[in-house]
């Protein structure tokens, strides 16, 4: 298990790109189910969830190769509609595949996705929308049986807009007879970059971006191709790494519209945001960022997935800050180990009490999940001294190459491969 070792207190100043984004891949891969042909995924990142994804839909059958950023799969030799239990344990996303086979087979076996570092993570939501649409739904031996000579077009109503189960439901949506309504649907960016691909491939939706998805089902699809939009979860946390440090970050390719409520909270704590044509730039040269509170929400309110991130930075910051998650109430687990580094935090509920200050001195700790481990990597280049992350594997998950683009920016780490612990 690898770890990186930061020696903290240098300001990042300089250019980085960012990748493709991982949430947007996890769907974009499973939808080429439903038909049969190739399709190629552009600015795909490397990242051991894609990995994963593309290791599932081989074992379903497909032919999948991944060079240069372009994801190429051929769906043609589909014959397996099963998605085992040593996948999905790996990874919940392995989920979406159950839409998309259920809508072109009208046969999934699915296991359960099981436990998260926090949660809990249900995808009741998923499975009352499958059976909306005519499935019938069976739980045998912790696997999801699902079955439907042809889906029924339906009014679905999501008690909170699930970025998954609309992804699923939209998915298996678009080969059901008649209209489908999602209503209280996600609007993250991902789904838009998935329903832009769905239409590519001759589905009829309408409502992209907006929490009502009208779908008129097709007897069939065919194979496209599309551009993975820029990762904003990435870009969030490389502008939080030039907030915390001091210094000024321009992240490339991103768009900025994406992850706007970052930006305006990142202003609000008194870095200077610029705009580039597909560029943001945070300068935090010679300012002592103020305490800002936050409460996440889904899109376009503040991510879930840079709640983490954010707590790094308030910790650094003057004066007291609360960060509340409404998304997932226990996604605390990076506190106990950012009080190692010195972090004033008290959890209450799913809030998080910040007092900042720059006293954060270096120490060993260990990364418990993906946003976790970035937002002790955060914390660690503004730490005076060394700090050792331990676990990195969690990190590898969903950002690739960070240390060599933090590196490239002027911090101090390193990656030590695996060493056991
Ligand atoms: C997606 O997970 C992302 N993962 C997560 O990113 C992200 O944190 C999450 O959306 C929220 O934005 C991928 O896209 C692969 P949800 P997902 O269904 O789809 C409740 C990362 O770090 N809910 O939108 O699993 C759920 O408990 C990962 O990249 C139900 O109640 O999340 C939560 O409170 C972590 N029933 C809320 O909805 C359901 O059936 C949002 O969850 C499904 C969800």
């Amino acid at each position: 298990m690898d770890k990186f070792i930061i020696k903290g207190g240098k300001s990042l100043f300089g250019s980085v790109k960012v990748g493709g984004a991982k949430n947007a891949s996890l769907a974009l891969i499973p939808s080429a189910l439903l038909t049969s042909g190739v399709s190629k995924l552009y600015n795909t990142p490397g990242l051991n969830d894609v990995y994963t994804m593309l290791k599932l839909v081989r074992h379903l059958g497909a032919d999948a190769q991944f060079e240069n950023d372009v994801v190429t799969i051929d769906t043609t030799g589909v014959a397996v509609l099963e998605a085992p239990y040593e996948h999905v344990k790996k990874m919940r996303a392995s989920v979406y595949v159950l839409g998309p086979l259920l809508a072109r087979y009208g046969y999934a076996k699915v296991s359960l996705p099981g436990g998260c570092a926090w949660g809990p993570r249900p995808i009741n939501l998923h499975i009352e929308g499958l059976k909306k649409l005519g499935a019938q739904i069976d739980l045998v031996d912790g696997y999801i049986v699902a079955k439907a000579k042809k889906l029924q077009g339906n009014r679905i109503n999501f008690d909170v807009p699930s970025v998954g189960a609309t992804g699923n439901l939209l998915m298996a949506a678009v080969l059901a007879q008649g209209e489908t309504i999602l209503n209280n649907a996600a609007m993250e960016p991902e789904i838009t970059n998935l329903a832009e691909l769905l239409i590519k491939m001759g589905a009829r939706i309408e409502g992209v971006g907006t929490p009502i998805l009208h779908i008129t089902g097709v007897d069939d699809l065919q194979s496209a191709n599309i551009e993975t939009i820029p990762d904003r979860i990435e870009a969030g946390t490389l502008l939080v790494a030039g907030a915390i440090t001091g210094g000024k970050v321009t992240v490339e390719s991103s768009n900025p519209l994406h992850i706007y409520s970052v930006i305006a909270k990142m202003e609000e704590s008194g870095v200077t945001i610029t705009y580039g044509d597909r560029s943001v730039t945070v300068d935090a040269t010679g300012i002592r960022p103020e305490g800002v509170n936050v409460t996440t929400g889904p899109f376009p309110g503040y991510p879930t997935d840079m709640q983490a991130q954010w707590i790094a930075y308030m910790a650094t910051a003057n004066g007291v800050s609360t960060v509340t998650d409404t998304i997932y109430r226990d996604r605390f687990t990076h506190v106990p180990e950012l009080s190692r580094l010195g972090a004033d935090i008290e959890v209450k509920d799913n809030s998080a009490v910040v007092r900042g200050n720059n006293k954060l001195s270096g120490a060993k700790v260990m990364s418990t999940d993906l946003r976790a481990s970035a937002s002790l990597i955060l914390a660690g280049l503004a730490a005076q001294g060394t700090t050792e992350v331990l676990r990195i594997y969690h990190l590898d998950r969903g950002y690739q190459n960070l240390e060599l683009k933090l590196g490239a920016l002027g911090a101090d780490i390193e990656r030590v491969p695996g060493t056991e612990y």
